[in-house]
């Protein structure tokens, strides 16, 4: 027996809907699942990793992230360094992307896994809709994650399913997710969204449009707007741009263009094959 627990942070949703597949796989085997959303859902956070500290079963976390800035969210890599020792711990990462790069964060999610001891049994990455691009008509990643990826998911839900069920299940190898080649694994590991911060646009709030109406905190998924009357950021903000996609007044502005013709130039430089992947251990 084992317990399964689907974890993730979705800002614009599409992270979400993978998670939802991977739910839906798990629960069509009998199995139960508590899911939970990172960085909204604190309390149930808590409890839920006592409930994995304490367990004598098996289990098996799959969390996700969308990349930004070729990395996983920093609010993703905390919450795995918070993660309880458990003796029979495995994990399976997941990342969205953009279409831009994947970059370094499946990597970093399994290395980061590894250090609290959970063996990795199986990852993915799963090409979405770039999430700066809404405005656009033809954005990168148009239509994905689509039914091919959730078939995707689906495959790999039954591979991980039937790899638990050994005594003694088959783990990714040391180097699986280390996918990018060197030099650009370097250029990567400058970026990060705090430099992200810099190149981002600012978001002006403009007055004569905003009513208050608190849509914009709401649809924060780190709670860090406030209405004082109007919008303030804090510093936990992860330039999702929410706020902004989703103001029913367009009263949040920012000029994304040179960030669309950024995303566009690094799709075309990076080519990732294929755009979605899953990774499974070689003996299963
Ligand atoms: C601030 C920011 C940075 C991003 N950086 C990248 C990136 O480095 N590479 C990429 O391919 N996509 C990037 N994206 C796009 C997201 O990774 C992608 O749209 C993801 O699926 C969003 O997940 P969500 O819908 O769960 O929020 C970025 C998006 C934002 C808002």
């Amino acid at each position: 027996m084992y317990k399964t627990f689907v974890f993730y942070c979705s800002p614009a949703g599409t992270t979400r809907q993978v998670a939802e597949v991977i739910e839906k796989g798990l629960v069509g085997n009998g199995r139960q699942v508590i899911v939970c959303e990172l960085g909204k859902e604190e309390e149930k956070l808590s409890e839920t990793l006592r409930e994995i500290e304490e367990t004598r079963e098996r289990v098996c976390l799959f969390i996700g992230s969308p990349v930004y800035a070729s990395h996983a969210l920093p609010l993703v890599m905390d919450f795995i360094v918070r993660l309880p020792l458990h003796r029979q711990a495995y994990a399976v990462p997941f990342v969205t992307w953009g279409g831009a790069t994947s970059g370094l964060a499946l990597a970093e999610m399994g290395e980061a896994l590894k250090a609290r001891e959970y063996g990795l049994v199986g990852a993915a990455r799963v090409m979405a809709v770039h999430s700066l691009m809404w405005e656009l008509e033809n954005p990168v990643g148009a239509g994905r994650p689509d039914s091919a990826d959730d078939r995707m998911i689906e495959n790999l839900v039954a591979v991980i399913e039937r790899n638990l069920q050994r005594p003694e299940p088959v783990r990714l190898s040391g180097q699986a997710l280390s996918y990018q080649p060197e030099a650009v694994a370097a250029e990567m590991r400058k970026l990060s969204l705090k430099i992200a911060r810099g190149i981002l646009p600012q978001r002006v709030v403009n007055k004569d449009l905003c009513n208050g109406c608190g849509v914009c905190v709401d649809q924060c998924p780190v709670a860090a707007l406030t209405l004082e009357p109007y919008p303030v950021y804090a510093d936990n903000c992860i330039l999702c741009f929410n706020c902004m996609r989703c103001c029913p007044e367009k009263a949040i502005e920012a000029d994304l263009t040179a960030i669309h013709e950024r995303v566009r130039e690094r799709a075309e430089n990076y080519k990732e094959d294929p755009l979605s992947k899953v990774f499974i251990p070689a003996e299963v």
